[in-house]
């Protein structure tokens, strides 16, 4: 039987390297993530954190860029100087040429020659591109550090299509048991989507009215206001689906729709999230066409401010621009299983939106009958939005009299549970409960390789109809919610995207 989340212990003796030690991932996330978890006691007293990076820092160096990350992206209030004191004297940098021998015999030594090192856990976070992932792998285990209790960490893409994912997954495989090998998806590690979990699963009322009986159509939305940042030469490779939906909006989608697995383990919640990948109807060739709807920024204004197009974006942070690359994608799909056939889940999300939001709406059936002849105002579809980020929290709309004599008047009411008000606390940032869950050695919130694979085999044939057209994707301003043929995805079949204030 699978370990219950209570048999995962965090070691005594840790060593975490972070390859890609300066870079914005590190600096913005993982050490920000890490410092929090020593503020709330969490790191184990013996855990040193290495960054290894091509830049030619020392210790004193790297504690120093560090120290103005925490700066920038710690609150003050959680900014404690015995804390900062206490967590950068663990930091230690390496700079590393990969071509360079005596650069990876330092890095054996380092990890080596420390008190205790026959006890230390040891996690390699891969926060560099892709193709680096087997090569470094290779040269850990050449080192002999790579043993039965260390763990690899790898970011997102894992792999570019189907077949580079396999690679990627054969290169690390041949070092790491599937066991050792933790992919990051961090919204897995969002308070709000796990609680979608508990939601689903620690009560009884919504589970008879999940499924095509009472179930209209569900819709996903991940939308964001920034652009493609400093990432324009990843990103022009990427675009929307293979950055956002082959990852984060397809975890959503399983996390909805799956089975309830009979207790939530390591395998059991992968295990469901599987079948539900394999279970999508598969878009190909003329559906693609139909029901898939890609865009691009045009210059236009984001909260009240002047923003360049994707285009201009590019020529700045070294894309190229005369790429296809959508930065918007809205689609159409299914899940054919006996819960959920003919009911449709629209997915979109894109850069540069209206605003940033991340949410999950599950739209109910209208009544059966309306019993209320002559009422004034009508029934709306009850629906629940589950809001992943910001704010997040879940709202039930529902229908309710107006008080007051003078026969019935039907208005929308929602039911509103915000996280902020209910549970009064810091919501931890994704990446704190995922590291520490790696440091413990428990991989449920992580992507096992089948569902990666599974998702790539998903998402490769919208990739290859839509180089085989060429058509170009549809121009929308910034600062708008996207193109209007996206609308369209959801009118042609008498609905509409909904929003969270409507
Ligand atoms: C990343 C994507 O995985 O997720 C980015 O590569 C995107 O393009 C980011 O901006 C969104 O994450 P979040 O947590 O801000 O919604």
């Amino acid at each position: 039987m699978d370990p219950t989340p209570a048999a995962h212990a965090l070691p005594d003796v840790c060593d975490f390297t972070v390859f890609g030690g300066t870079g914005d991932l590190a600096l913005r996330k993982l050490l920000p993530s890490l410092y929090h978890r020593d503020l709330e006691g969490q790191l184990p007293g013996d855990t040193r954190v290495l960054g290894v990076s091509v830049s030619p820092l020392d210790d004193d160096g790297w504690r120093h860029v560090v120290r103005s990350a925490l700066a920038t992206h710690v609150p003050a209030s959680d900014l404690r100087e015995e804390v900062v004191e206490r967590f950068t004297a663990r930091l230690h940098h390496l700079p590393l040429d990969a071509e360079n021998p005596d650069d990876w015999h330092r890095l054996h030594a380092l990890l080596k020659d420390r008190p205790r090192a026959e006890e230390a856990v040891r996690v390699f976070y891969l926060a560099v591109a892709p193709r680096l992932f087997g090569p470094i792998c290779q040269r850990l285990d050449e080192l002999g550090v790579a043993d039965s209790q260390a763990r690899v960490v790898l970011e997102k893409p894992i792999g570019h299509d189907l077949a580079s994912a396999r690679e990627v997954n054969e290169a690390v495989g041949r070092v790491f048991a599937e066991s050792q090998i933790f992919r990051i998806d961090h919204y897995l590690g969002k308070e709000s989507v796990q609680n979608l979990l508990v939601t689903r699963f620690a009560n009884t009322f919504l589970e008879p009215l999940w499924n095509s009986r009472w179930v209209d159509h569900v819709q996903i939305t991940v939308s964001e206001t920034v652009g493609v940042g400093g990432r324009g030469a990843y990103y022009d490779n990427a675009g929307a689906l293979r950055d956002m939906v082959q990852n984060h909006l397809l975890q959503l989608l399983c996390l909805v729709a799956m089975e309830p697995p009979t207790y939530v383990g390591r395998e059991t919640v992968r295990d469901e999230k599987l079948k539900v990948l394999q279970a999508l109807k598969p878009l190909t060739g003329d559906d693609v066409d139909r029901d898939t709807v890609r865009g691009r920024y045009a210059a236009g204004l984001v909260d009240g401010a002047a923003v360049p197009s994707y285009a201009e974006d590019l020529q700045t942070t070294g894309g190229h621009g005369g790429s296809l690359t959508e930065t918007y994608v809205a689609l159409k799909t299914e899940v054919q299983n006996w819960r959920w056939a003919g009911v449709p889940f629209y997915l979109r999300t894109g850069k540069r939106m209206d605003r940033r939001i991340s949410e999950i709406v599950v739209v109910f059936k209208e009544p059966p009958h309306s019993m209320f002849p002559g009422a004034e105002g009508g029934t709306t579809p009850n629906r629940l939005h589950i809001q992943v980020q910001p704010d997040e929290g879940m709202k039930l709309h529902l229908t309710a009299k107006e008080p007051g004599p003078g026969g019935y008047r039907l208005r929308p009411v929602s039911l509103d549970l915000s996280y902020a008000t209910a549970f009064q606390v810091r919501l931890p940032d994704a990446y704190e409960r995922l590291l520490m869950d790696v440091m413990k050695g428990n991989p449920t919130l992580f992507m096992r390789r089948d569902e990666v694979e599974a998702a790539w085999a998903w998402t490769e044939p919208i990739l290859e109809r839509w180089a085989v057209t060429g058509d170009r994707p549809k121009r929308y301003p910034a600062g708008t919610p996207g193109p209007t043929a996206a609308a369209m995805l959801l009118e042609r079949d008498g609905r509409t995207w909904q929003e969270l204030d409507q």
